[in-house]
């Protein structure tokens, strides 16, 4: 005998493509990206489960659209955070299918990161142990997490704890 309920599954998984995984959207609805006057950051926006959208943004002058081929569409495109000014920025970049006129937007904000945090597990290391991850993690001042840092240098620096001895130096140790 089946279920009773069996006859339903179908139809409730096919409500629930269409109402949230199978519907177009962009890989993030909004981006902080760091303030850096000599190399922009970049960030790739992506449209899911979509066809070929026009882009465009509404302040060319704080975020430029990078690859795009005039007159063309295309389902992703890198933002450039090319903002001179190092307050806080915001620009809309708004995706519009080609084919269903569906508008997806996303908000670009540019802003000086305020303070970095590093995200690891220890904070000594002891020599012949097991590698450890270090990652920098960037905040604006109040508190919002920075969507990326590429292109920003950071200079490591580890230090030897004082009163034990160590046979390397910290800088030999850093990948
Ligand atoms: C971002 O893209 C621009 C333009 O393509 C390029 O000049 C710049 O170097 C890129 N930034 C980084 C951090 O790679």
């Amino acid at each position: 005998m089946p279920l009773p309920g069996a006859n339903y599954l179908p139809f409730l998984a096919l409500v629930l493509c269409v109402t949230s995984l199978c519907a177009s959207r962009l890989n993030v609805p909004r981006v902080l990206l760091p303030y850096n006057h000599h190399t922009p950051t970049n960030f790739t926006l992506k449209v899911y489960n979509g066809g070929c959208y026009q882009w465009e943004c509404s302040r060319q002058e704080v975020a430029l659209l990078v690859g795009l081929e005039e007159d063309g569409c295309a389902n992703e495109v890198v933002v450039s955070a090319i903002s001179r000014s190092p307050t806080r920025q915001t620009a809309i970049i708004l995706a519009q299918d080609s084919g269903s006129g569906d508008v997806l937007r996303c908000d670009v904000l540019v802003d000086t990161i305020h303070h970095l945090e590093i995200i690891t597990t220890t904070r000594e290391l002891y020599e012949e142990e097991a590698p450890e991850a270090f990652e920098v993690q960037a905040y604006d001042s109040q508190g919002n997490q920075f969507s990326t840092l590429e292109g920003m240098e950071m200079i490591w620096e580890l230090e030897t704890l004082t009163g034990l001895e160590s046979s390397a130096g910290p800088q030999s140790v850093l990948r």
